[in-house]
Order: structure tokens, then C-alpha cells, then sequence
């Protein structure tokens, strides 16, 4: 039963933990985490990430949980709400409005490139690639179908990103049981089919034109190397994998943990969560697209087919391969779709917390809301369609996904681990729970984690977000061209405004209901709940 007045629930265990591991496997598993550890020096990277994984990834998924569940007793799925069931002050709330904008941000520019796989998965079954057989040719392939080349039109993604739209707002609109958690459960297994399959082609690969083989391409990645250790950007570039990766610092996971009752488990759904993503990311993802890429172009090659571009491993380098290989469409199908559904089972959580704010303090339809922010991701996603080559989704993926990551986890870690206190949080996160988190992790989560934020924060400050901001250097790498100015600054000014628009919304939400700052929310009575 749904009525604009209850608090939804998941259906099940299985289908709970399907659906956060499907909001954390995304495109960032298969497509960001090679470029990185290729980037970043392989061996090197992956000594950083897994430093980050235990010190920021893993409190953060619980200190998430526990917030989001926090947020839930008081029938809270936005972040503003929760950081106000946290922080008695009225400040509290507008600390949330970073909790608003990134998830809408992030969803206007990541159903664009998630519906870029759906186009592809069309392209690899009807051979529509075949021919384009070098990197050149592909990458100008895929950049005719984006229409940034001379000559070429945006009708096909255009036609593409509304198709994808729609689908992901439909999902949206039949809730969390009825729309996400279903998707999940059909979604989830169907990628990690698709992924093993693939891992085990590359894996059985013949050796490339130059004799070299996949075993090569797993040594770069997985042989320990200790030789980059000392380039803070090596640190930097793998934390911002593991939030990117794990989803944190967004407002989703905060919001799918509201819909748990204090007698669910969180602890070990939320290491299950991220055990789920770290299985697709670093087995999965770590073993098809580099150790592809060495076997056709060997270890240089692939590293500078990875430096080349974000996307050029993902469209370019893989459609060259499976031309090569038997029943090739077959695979690329496979990997575009797998693609799809890891893209998907994202993407539709990111208005899960807008969708929550509305409800919840407006009272409006789901369904309404839903295909609401459907009409505004297609508008504002437009300007990522047209303007795609001056930078305007590079600058959106700066702020949003990931300098605002770091920025909503300083916030969230502070007010839990310090304004609610370790005490309260430990108990937070354990009641209900099936495991006993090892005790170290409250001293990690209440002194790690905070100054390991806030460095990464000061250093993304000084490095990076001051010069973009002066516009000495492009979000997206490499120098900004004078034409690109007034794009880049459209997509700040973007930022800006809904960060305003959402700073009048939680005030007027506060006043319509009547919310008392210093007295918090009333708690809602969750005991006809049974656990999941
Ligand atoms: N984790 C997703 C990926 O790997 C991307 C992502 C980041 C995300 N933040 C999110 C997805 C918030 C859903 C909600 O691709």
C-alpha cells in the first residue's frame, strides 16, 4: 500500500541488497575504474584504493546507512530532513541542499552517458561499427553519434537519451518495491552473467599482433607497485574512485537505508553492498576491459588509449576488439548491455531523494513527482546533448560527482560521528544488526575518516577547484579553450540556481509543516513493520 502519508518499505532481503548493490555497480565499475588504475599507474593505484576502501569507502557505506535509517524513523528520505533529525539547528537543514543538488546534477549527465550503451548495445548486435576496425576510426564513429563532429546531427542521441529517460522515470514513478527493487533483481543478475561471460572470453584470449597476452594486462593492474606511491594524484584519483564507485557522499544510499526499520541489520547489508561492488569493480571490471585493451594494443597502447579520453576504452578500444573476435556482435551486445543495466540500476536511484523530499513534505504524488523531474532532466539535459564538446558535462561531473561527494561527506561524517556522537552512532548502526563490526572502525570513523576528507577536500581545493573555478585549467583535464567560457560558466550558474531554488523549497517545506528546529521531528510508529 502507498499513500502519499506512509513511508515505503523493500519487499526483501535479497531484493534490499540487490538494489544497493545495484545503485553502487555503475558505469563507474566497468568504465571509470579501468581508466583510473590505467591512468594512474596500475599496481600503484590499486595499493591507494584499497588504503581508501577501508579508511573512507567502508565507514562511509555504514555512517550512510546509519544516517539514511536515522532519517527513516522520522519518515525522512531527503538529505535535509536527516541532517536535521541529527543536528538540532536550524542551519541543519541547508546543509542538506548539497544533498539535493548532486543527485539531480548527476542524474542529468549520467542518463546521458548510461543511454549512449543503450544506443551501442543496437550498434554491436546490427554490426552498425563494422568497418570502423582502428581506435581513430571508432572514436570518430562515437563522436558522430554524440554530433560533435562537423557535418553530424544529434538526432540519434537524442532520440536514445529520451528512450532511456523514460524507462528510468517509469521505474521512478512505481516506487521502491514496485519499481527499483523489481528492476534489481532482474537487472543485477542479467550484468553479472554478461560481465563473467566477458571476463572469461578476454581471459582466453589468443595472443594480440604483438605477442602480448590478458595475463599481461591483469600483471599491470594487480602486481603490487610501490614506485607511485609518493604522487599525491595517484591518493586523490583512487578516493575518488571509491566514492564514485561505492556512491557515497550522493543522498541515495541515505535514502534506500530509510526505508529500514530499526529492526533490520545494517552492518552486514552494508559491507555485503560493498563487497557486492568491489567483486564487479576490481574482478569483474578489473579483468575485461584493460587486459582486452593489452592483448590488441599491449600495455603502452592501452594506457594511452586511456588517457586519450573517459570514454575511448569503453566505445572505442572494445568495439575494436570483438570485430576481431567470432560471433563478435554477440559480446558487444553483451558488454553495451551490461553497461546498461549497470547504468540503470544507478541512475534510477538518484532521485530516489528528491522524489522522497516532495512526498514527504509536500504530499505530492510519486508519480507526479517522478515524471516532473523527468521534463527537467530532459531539459537540462539537453544542454549536455548540444554542448557536450565545450565542456558542460565535464564541469557538472567536477562539482557534483566529485568535488560535492567529499564536500556531502565531510558534512554527514561530522554531524553523525560527532554531533550525535561515536556512542550514538555505534549503537545506531548496530541495532538490529546480525555482525559485530570490529570496534577499530568507530575509532577510523570518528578520527580517519573525517581528516582523511577533509585533506583530500583542501588538496582538492588548492589543486584543482581554484584553478577551475579561475578557469586556468578545464574540468575535464587539459587546457580551457576562451570559446568554452561561457559554457562553463552556464553550468556553474546552473549549480548556483539550484542550489537557490532548493534553499526556498526546505524553507517553505519547514514552514508549511510547522517544523520546530530545536525540537526535532516526531517519530513515526514503525511497528507494523516487519524486518526485511
Ligand atoms: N556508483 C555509481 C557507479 O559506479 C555512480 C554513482 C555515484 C551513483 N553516485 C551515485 C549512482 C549515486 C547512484 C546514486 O557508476
Amino acid at each position: 500500500m502507498s499513500t502519499s502519508s506512509s513511508h515505503e518499505a523493500w519487499g526483501t532481503r535479497i531484493g534490499l541488497i540487490l538494489a544497493m548493490a545495484g545503485n553502487a555497480v555503475g558505469l563507474g565499475n566497468f568504465l571509470r575504474f579501468p581508466r583510473q588504475a590505467a591512468v594512474n599507474g596500475g599496481g600503484s593505484f590499486m595499493i591507494t584504493y584499497f588504503i581508501a576502501l577501508l579508511l573512507l569507502g567502508i565507514p562511509l557505506m555504514w555512517i550512510e546507512w546509519g544516517v539514511g535509517r536515522n532519517g527513516g524513523r522520522f519518515r525522512k528520505g531527503h538529505i535535509p530532513g536527516m541532517f536535521a533529525a541529527i543536528w538540532k539547528h536550524p542551519a541543519a537543514k541547508y546543509l542538506g541542499i548539497v544533498g539535493m543538488i548532486i543527485p539531480l546534477t548527476v542524474m542529468i549527465y549520467y542518463t546521458y552517458i548510461e543511454s549512449w550503451t543503450l544506443a551501442f548495445s543496437f550498434f554491436s548486435i546490427t554490426k552498425d561499427y563494422w568497418g570502423n576496425t582502428t581506435q581513430e576510426a571508432m572514436v570518430g564513429y562515437l563522436q558522430s553519434y554524440q554530433g560533435i563532429t562537423a557535418g553530424s546531427s544529434h538526432t540519434m542521441a537524442l532520440g536514445f537519451f529520451l528512450v532511456t529517460l523514460a524507462i528510468n522515470i517509469w521505474v521512478l514513478s512505481r516506487g521502491i518495491s514496485g519499481g527499483i527493487e523489481k528492476l534489481a533483481r532482474i537487472g543485477m543478475p542479467i550484468l553479472f552473467l554478461f560481465a563473467a561471460v566477458l571476463a572469461v572470453v578476454v581471459i582466453f584470449l589468443p595472443p594480440g599482433p604483438n605477442g602480448e597476452t590478458a595475463w599481461q594486462g591483469l600483471q599491470f593492474i594487480y602486481n603490487p607497485d610501490f614506485s607511485r606511491l609518493d604522487e599525491p594524484s595517484v591518493w586523490l584519483a583512487s578516493a575518488g574512485q571509491i566514492f564514485f564507485t561505492l556512491s557515497v557522499g550522493m543522498g541515495s544510499l541515505q535514502c534506500y537505508a530509510s526505508y529500514l526499520s530499526k529492526k533490520d541489520d545494517i552492518a552486514l547489508n552494508g559491507i555485503a553492498t560493498a563487497a557486492t561492488n568491489e567483486t564487479a569493480e576490481v574482478v569483474l571490471g578489473g579483468t575485461i576491459a584493460i587486459p582486452a585493451a593489452v592483448v590488441f594494443f599491449g600495455v603502452t597502447g592501452a594506457m594511452a588509449v586511456a588517457q586519450s579520453g573517459s570514454f575511448n576504452l569503453g566505445f572505442a578500444t572494445m568495439p575494436v576488439v570483438f570485430q576481431q573476435l567470432p560471433m563478435g556482435n554477440v559480446l558487444g551486445f553483451m558488454w553495451f548491455a551490461l553497461l546498461f543495466f549497470a547504468g540503470i540500476t544507478s541512475s534510477v536511484a538518484m532521485l530516489t531523494p528528491i522524489v522522497a523530499f516532495f512526498r514527504e513534505e509536500f504530499g505530492w504524488k510519486r508519480e507526479i513527482i517522478a515524471w516532473s523531474f523527468g521534463v527537467v532532466t530532459l531539459l537540462f539535459g539537453l544542454m549536455n546533448i548540444f554542448w557536450l564538446q565545450y565542456g558542460f558535462l565535464d564541469e557538472w561531473d567536477y562539482w557534483a560527482g566529485t568535488f560535492g561527494l567529499v564536500l556531502l561527506a565531510v558534512i554527514e561524517t561530522v554531524l553523525f560521528m560527532w554531533v550525535f556522537k561515536p556512542e550514538n552512532a555505534w549503537a545506531s548502526i548496530h541495532q538490529g544488526a546480525d555482525i559485530q563490526i570490529p570496534r577499530i572502525f568507530k575509532f577510523v570513523m570518528t578520527y580517519v575518516t573525517p581528516v582523511y576528507l577533509l585533506f583530500i577536500l583542501i588538496w582538492w581545493g588548492t589543486q584543482d577547484a581554484i584553478p577551475i573555478l579561475t578557469n586556468a585549467k578545464a574540468a575535464g583535464g587539459g587546457t580551457l579553450t576562451p570559446e568554452m567560457h561561457p559554457y562553463v560558466t552556464t553550468a556553474r550558474l546552473i549549480i548556483v540556481g539550484f542550489a537557490i531554488v532548493f534553499a526556498f523549497l526546505i524553507r517553505i517545506a519547514w514552514k508549511r509543516n510547522n517544523y520546530d528546529d530545536r525540537a526535532g521531528f516526531v517519530e513515526v510508529d514503525q511497528s507494523g513493520r516487519t524486518a526485511v
